[in-house]
Formats: C-alpha cells, structure tokens, sequence
C-alpha cells in the first residue's frame, strides 16, 4: 500500500512545478511607508488583541485581548481611540489552579475567543479563563459586564492556541470547538436556546468529527442553515495514514433534536469534502481561512461564493498556499446526493448505493420516524466532493497564506471584480484583483514584523477599511491609496478596481469620491495608451511647445568621469512588474563592457567607447517610459569638479551581485523580469550576471518621469525642433538614434542649461544622497519627501531598497546640477 502512494506521489510530483505560476505584487510597502499609512493601537498594558468583532455601520471595533475586552471608536479616519477597557481576569484561585494542571503561565490568562453580537443592545464573549473556559454578556454601548455569566464548555476552547468558531443567530449561540481539558472532545452545538427550543450537539458515539481544526462557520438566511469548515482525518482514505481533508458541514437553524432517537442531538448535520485541487496536482488540502461573498444584486443565493485559503500537507508544496472559491450552489447539489456508508465492523466506508429511508441534511427532521433519525445518524458523509469553481484553483502563491477577506467591487468601467485581501504569515498584507486572464496582485503592505502565532482580519466595507489584529495590537489601513498613483499611466497600470484617473483634477482618485462613470481606468488590460489617451491631449494643450515649463524637461544627467573609472548609472524600476532596459545611441551594450546589476542598473570602465548618451527604459504591460537618461562625458578640466561630485557616488568598485532578500518572503522573485531580453543589435543577450529582478519598493518612482516623457517636455520640444522624438520616447528606434544622436547632444545641452537657469534656485535645501549605501545611490535627483521616505525604508528594510527613488521628480536636474553647471558641454 505504501509504495502504492509513494509512486503516486511521485507520479504527481512531476506535474508540481510547471503549473506553479508566481505572482509578484506589483508595488510593495514595506512597514512604515508613507504611500501607504497604517493606523495603529497599541498599548502597553494591553496584549493579544486578536478576536475582532466590527460594529454594522463601522464605527466600532470591539476586540476580545487578553484578560479585557476593549471598544474602540474607529469612526475617525486616521485614528483608533480607545473608549473603554472592560478588565475580565481569572482570580489569583484560577490562575493557581491552572498552574497546578501543569499549564505554563502565559497560558493560563483570559484570552478572549468568542466575541459576537447577541442582540441590539449586548455581545456576547466567551474567554479561555485559564484552562477554564467562561462566557459573559457585555453591553455594547456602556462595555459593562453583566453579572451573569455562563460555563464556557463546548463554546469556547480550553487551550488559548486552539482554533474555535462561533456565531449567534436569533441570539443563539452555534461553536465549534472542544469542548474537554485535553482538547480531544470536538463539538458542534448550539447554546442559548430558551422555550421549546433545546441546546444541541453531535452525536459523539459515532466520530462525526475527527480530530477537527474550525476554521469558521457561516449562517445562509436564504437555507436557514449554518455552514462549518474545518479541516480533520479524513477516514475515508484509509491508504494514506493520517491524509488531512478540509470539510464543509451543514446544520439547520430549525433543529430541535429528535423526540426518542437523537434527541438533544443534530438531526441535520451532513459534512462533505472540499477539494482545492488543479488536475494532476496533489491537492491543497488543509483549509486556513474562508470567507464568503455574498451573491451580487439581484442574483440568488446560490451564486453565494466562499473564498478559502488552502496549503497542503506535503513537504513539496509547504510554504505555498492556494486560493480556491466554491459556490453555495454546488454545496447544496453534493449535500442532496449520495452518502456514504461506514462499515461497523470494519471501519471501512464506502460508496454502497442503498434506499434512502430519509434525506441526510433535510431541514424539518424532527417529527420522523426513529427509522429515518437513525438512517441520517449513520449517513452523514457525502459521498461527493464540493469541488472548486472550474474545478480549478483561483491562484497559488509561494506565500504562505493564512487569513482572507473578499470584496466586490463596482470599478470605473461599471464593471464589477472580485478583490481579496490575504495575509502572509510573515506580516503581508496582499491586495489580489481577479480577471479574467488569472490574479493580479495590486500591492502588498506589510502590516506587522514579527510572525504572529495567532491573528486576525477584518474588512468594513461601509468604511473602505481593514483592520489586522495581533497579539500586539490592532492595525488598520484604507483599502486603496489612490493618491500613491501619481500620474494616469501609474493609475492605469496598477489596475486597482477602487481607483481610477480623473482627468479634470489630473489625479488618481477612489471611485466613491467621484462618480465612478468619470473616471478612466482599465482594469482588465491596464491598456495607458487607451485609458489615458485623453489624458494626453490636454497634456499638450496645457504644456504647448511654447510654454513648455523649463523644470520638466527631461534634459538627462550629466555625469562626469574620468577614463578608466568604474561608473554606475542607476535606473529606478517603475513597479516591480516592470522591466528595465538600457539603450545606447549610437552603439550597442555589449555584455564584454558592460554590466547590468540586478537592482537595474547599469556598470561600466570609462573608457572613449563607452562615453555617451544612455537611456534607460521601463517597459510594464507594452506602455514604455524613460526613467533616465544619462550624458557620460569625461571630465574637461579639474576645475569643472565641483566638490559634491565626490560625494555623488558615480564611481564603484564595480559591485558583485546583491543579493536583496526581504525577510519573511519567499515569493517575491519576480521571474523572467529583467533583462531577460536586452535588445542587442547582434542577436546576443546581453545580462552577464544573472539577475533578479529589481526589489522594487513602493516610492512612487515615476511619478513626475512619466508626466515628462509622456506628457510634456522633450515629446514637443523635439518636435518643435523638428526632430523625431529621438530617443526619448521609449518607442524610438536605435537607427534613428544613431542619425541624430549628435542633433541630441545638442539638445540636451541646450535644455541642460535652460533647466538649470530656471531650477537652480529651487535645489538649494535639497541634498544630494549619502553615499553609504548602495540603495541611495542616486542619479537622479530626488525632492524631499521621496528623499525622506528613502532613509525610511534604508532603516527599516535596508535590503529592500536596493534601488529607487532618485527618479521621482519634477526637476530633473535638481540633485545633480551641483555638478553641472561648470561644465562645460
Ligand atoms: C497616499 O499616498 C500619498 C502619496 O504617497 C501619501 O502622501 C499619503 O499620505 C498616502 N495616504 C495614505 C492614507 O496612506
Ligand atoms: C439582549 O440580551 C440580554 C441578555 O440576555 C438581555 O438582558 C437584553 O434585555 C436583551 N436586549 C434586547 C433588546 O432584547
Ligand atoms: C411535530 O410534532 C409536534 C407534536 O408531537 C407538533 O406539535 C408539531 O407541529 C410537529 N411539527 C411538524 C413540523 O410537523
Ligand atoms: C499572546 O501574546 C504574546 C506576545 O505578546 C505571544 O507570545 C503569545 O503567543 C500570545 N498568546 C496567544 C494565546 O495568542
Ligand atoms: C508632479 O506633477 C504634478 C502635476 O503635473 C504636481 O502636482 C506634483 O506636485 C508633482 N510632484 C512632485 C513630486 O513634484
């Protein structure tokens, strides 16, 4: 049987790694980033703060800490104020008596696991009570206690690091959980029924559970039912010991038990397998996290979606993750079905197709016959699994997920998409939009350092808003920044559905600031030269050729070396999606001379062959952007030096390769990127190292770069001049290049000047960057606040930062004029 599953195993392994397709966030935020804010509470005497529960409107977080339970006001947007703290501790008995069970301390505190809404005026919360499981009512407008209070069996675990669910409906409580010291008694039952309506649980005698992990549950008003997931044994494959499957189960909120047989019992309770599995691939197998969309307008309840994160149980794919959507639809199809039968005496279950005395999972069973309790007590396993839609997977990540939410979302283009938000273990918080043509990821954020053993999170859509629980504290941060986007081509290509590009206040705005119908966005194809086609028109009406504003030309960078020394010529990536290329006017990159560093950019001996003009070029998604452009010339006299050159760090001994790792990540390789393909005129690939891609963080690089490029400057002067967009224009053709670069050597000399004259008074207070790291090695000049976010992100995550930011400017001669104006040209 062994070998059986080895081959098997094997067999599948083969199919693993070509169907691994990884996804890199296009921007990411590392902690602390301006662009993207994060609000946060922390407080010393308060700690796990990691059960959320979020008021209807919004405007009120209450969370379950250790040993309290807090309200916070989160109505403000940019602040999280604590209004009360309801202290809740064990006496000094309890904590002895945990002690003396043999629990470490830290355990035996109150973590609060159960925190719903019981009715319009009171929540109630169940805590673990050192290893004693407690619950309460609370009033959510005072935060008062009340006196009574409730044995916390089979609502809330024992053991604080146990997963558990639980949620009221019609102010009855339905958990699961374990409901014993050890942690061995799994339950799903219901408390807090009054009248004629009794509590319920399983029916333990027959193992309806095994050994189950609750991940969440969820009440479908439309099927008066509650659904459970969960992972547990899956004792139906009895080849492989232990195999994990992930399960969704069923209960009826109308249950009251049966009169002889089950009585006190689900009489409702069916389970079934779901499979997060692509053809030919093992399967992800062990549920993390669901949860559900709720069909779109109009649509049924049966178009209700439930988003799951699922990771396998194998060595070969730890650490990944997968995304699996199942609708309610093809739940309620396997739930109507067959089910399987258990063998007594065996153990064995199999699919045996018998008469069906009575319909495993029917609603309204409490009248029956003993005949048909007992058929449903035995019958509860369906025989089908609940498969993925498409019977595919909505992606996979080499990022280890572990908690989702989802949204929908009503874009600029009136259409709707899908958006999840998913967590990594290691402190990321991934905005995912779903097209058509597979995941996108938007951006990632990173929302807390160290990994956290156990935490949370919530979305509010009425305030746009997410919120992160952990055992440090509680973070939130909007849905989208917008504003990050500066220009329309970073606004289109970012396909953010809660943005679009307003082209009367030229910026990147949410889509409920503006009607959405104003906006130009492309989600689908992130297409610039079609969304922002308008953009551009007014561009040139507004930045005629005449009155072209002299601090956005493009003039380039002069860099001044002597012979034989080593130079480092930066190019910032716009995204990390994005592919950064060099261009040289009137010959070629050849990998003997030249080397392209993994961060971008691009190294070389100085010598008569390699002074000129170079360019640099980011393509994303076919929209093509110059980030730099560079006059290498060799330095004319001694008096031309001014003395920050020195300090502008043109010159290294050339680099070995960086290698730039950001901890706790592992996905974030974003393969094939660059320079996979240089364009090289002899057919050959130039890329001498071999290279990742660059560590792009998000400074908002091109901000005022692709204004330039696209929209003002050198586009019309050019043509003012009568030139064809020589090489400015990423499109431009080496040929021409080679035509006219000496008509460009004018013209960059021409428009240096002019940009000086007019910028120079501007740049006093700007500093050219240190130049002890690497990362800050900027070409191009930078204004203050990217320079700012640059020593931030140097400090908190110096091995990102191998790149950036220099590009993000108006002035484009700003940082490096210290070093221009005496020369002559
Ligand atoms: C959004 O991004 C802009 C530009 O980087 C920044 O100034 C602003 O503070 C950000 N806002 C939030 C809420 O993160
Ligand atoms: C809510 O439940 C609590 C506890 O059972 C009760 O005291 C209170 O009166 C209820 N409130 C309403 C509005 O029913
Ligand atoms: C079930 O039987 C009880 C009496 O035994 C009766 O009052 C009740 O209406 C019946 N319910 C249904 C759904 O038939
Ligand atoms: C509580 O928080 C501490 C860190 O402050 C952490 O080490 C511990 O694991 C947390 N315990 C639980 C049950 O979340
Ligand atoms: C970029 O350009 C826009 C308008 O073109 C301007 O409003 C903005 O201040 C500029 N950004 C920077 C960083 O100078």
């Amino acid at each position: 049987m062994e070998s059986h599953i080895l081959s098997l195993t094997v067999a599948l392994l083969g199919f693993l790694s070509p169907c691994l397709t990884r996804l890199t966030p296009r921007v990411s935020f590392p902690m602390g980033s301006p662009g993207r804010h994060l609000t946060c509470f922390h407080s010393h005497n308060i700690r796990n703060t990691t059960t959320l529960l979020l008021s209807e409107d919004g405007d009120w977080l209450y969370v379950g800490a250790r040993d309290a339970v807090l309200a916070l006001d989160v109505s403000n947007k940019d602040q999280i104020h604590l209004r009360t703290k309801l202290d809740w501790s064990p006496s000094d008995k309890d904590l002895d008596q945990c002690s003396m069970k043999g629990k470490k301390m830290a355990d035996c505190n109150n973590f609060i696991r159960v925190l719903q809404f019981l009715n319009t005026t009171h929540i109630y919360a169940c805590g673990t009570f050192a290893f004693s499981p407690r619950c309460t009512y609370i009033n959510s407008e005072t935060v008062v206690m009340s006196f009574q209070s409730d044995e916390g069996r089979g609502r809330c675990p024992y053991d604080p690091y146990q997963r558990n669910t639980a949620v009221i409906v019609d102010e009855e409580l339905y958990t699961g959980t374990v409901a014993d010291y050890r942690g061995n008694r799994p339950v799903i039952s219901r408390h807090l029924s009054e009248g004629n309506r009794v509590d319920l649980k399983l029916d333990d005698t027959l193992g309806w559970l095994e050994d189950p992990t609750f991940i969440s549950s969820r009440f479908i008003p439309e099927e008066e039912k509650i659904y459970f997931f969960f992972s547990e044994v899956g004792t139906e494959y009895d080849f492989i010991d232990k195999f994990i499957v992930s399960r969704v189960s069923q209960i009826c909120t109308s249950d009251v038990g049966g009169q002889r047989t089950l009585q006190r019992r689900w009489t409702t309770f069916a389970k079934a397998q779901l499979l997060c599995q692509a053809d030919n691939e093992l399967p992800y197998n062990v549920i993390q996290d669901i949860d559900t969309l709720p069909p779109a307008d109009g649509a049924p309840a049966d178009d209700t979606l439930f988003y799951g994160i699922f990771t396998s149980q194998w060595s070969v794919n730890s650490g990944r993750s997968a995304v699996c959507s199942f609708r309610l639809a093809d739940i309620k199809s396997v739930f109507s079905g067959n089910y399987k039968v258990l063998n007594r005496d065996t153990l064995q279950w199999s699919a045996r197709v018998q008469e069906k005395v009575a319909n495993p999972g029917e609603c309204g069973l409490h009248n029956a016959s003993d005949n048909a309790l007992r058929f449903v007590k035995e019958n509860f396993l369906a025989d089908d699994s609940v498969h993925s839609v498409g019977r595919s997977l909505t992606l996979v990540s080499a990022d280890s997920y572990s908690h989702l939410t989802v949204q929908r979302v009503r874009a600029a283009n009136s259409r709707h998409y899908i958006v999840l938000f998913l967590l990594t273990e290691s402190g990321y918080l991934h905005k995912v939009v779903l097209l058509q043509s597979g995941a996108h990821i938007i951006e990632e954020v990173q929302v807390f350092e160290q990994p956290q053993p156990i935490k949370s999170l919530k979305l509010s859509i009425p305030k746009g808003m997410i919120y992160i629980g952990t055992s440090e504290g509680v973070v939130k941060i909007p849905t989208a920044n917008c504003s990050f986007y500066w220009t329309c081509a970073q606004c289109v290509l970012s396909r953010d559905p809660f943005c679009g590009w307003d082209s009367v206040s030229r910026s990147c705005v949410g889509i409920s600031d503006t009607p959405a119908t104003l906006l130009d966005q492309d989600i689908d194809r992130g297409n610039v030269e079609e969304a922002c086609n308008s953009v551009s028109l007014t561009d040139r009406t507004k930045f005629g050729p005449n009155k072209l504003p002299g601090a956005s030309c493009p003039a380039g960078e002069l860099v001044s070396v002597s012979l034989n020394e080593v130079v480092r010529l930066q190019c910032p990536a716009a995204s990390r999606l994005s592919r950064q290329l060099w261009e040289r006017p009137n010959s070629r990159l050849s990998s003997d001379l030249y080397l392209h560093l993994e961060d971008g950019s691009l190294s070389f001996v100085a010598t008569p062959t390699t002074l000129g003009h170079y360019l640099c070029l980011s393509t994303e998604n076919g929209y093509q952007q110059t980030m730099a452009i560079y006059h290498v010339k060799q330095k004319s006299s001694p008096i031309a030096q001014t003395p920050t050159s020195s300090a502008h760090p043109q010159t290294h001994p050339i680099p070995t390769t960086q290698t730039v790792t950001r901890p706790g990540s592992r996905l974030h390789t974003p393969v094939g990127t660059w320079p996979k393909k240089t364009k090289s005129r002899q057919g050959q690939t130039n890329p001498t190292l071999s290279v990742r891609g660059p560590q792009f963080s998000a400074t908002q690089p091109s901000r005022n770069l692709t204004s330039w490029t696209k929209e003002s400057g050198w586009r019309e002067t050019e043509f003012q001049d009568g030139e064809p967009l020589l090489a400015v224009r990423g499109h431009c053709h080496l040929k021409e290049i080679v035509v006219l670069s000496v008509l460009l050597v004018l013209c960059l000399s021409l428009l240096i000047t002019m940009g000086i004259y007019v910028i120079r008074p501007q740049c006093h207070s700007r500093t050219t960057p240190q130049a002890d790291t690497p990362a800050r090695d900027i070409r191009t000049p930078v204004d203050q606040g990217v320079l700012r976010e640059n020593e931030f992100l140097s400090k908190c995550n110096r091995q990102a930062s191998g790149h950036v930011s220099g590009l993000a400017c108006n002035r484009t001669l700003t940082g490096s004029n210290s070093h221009l104006p005496n020369t002559p040209i």
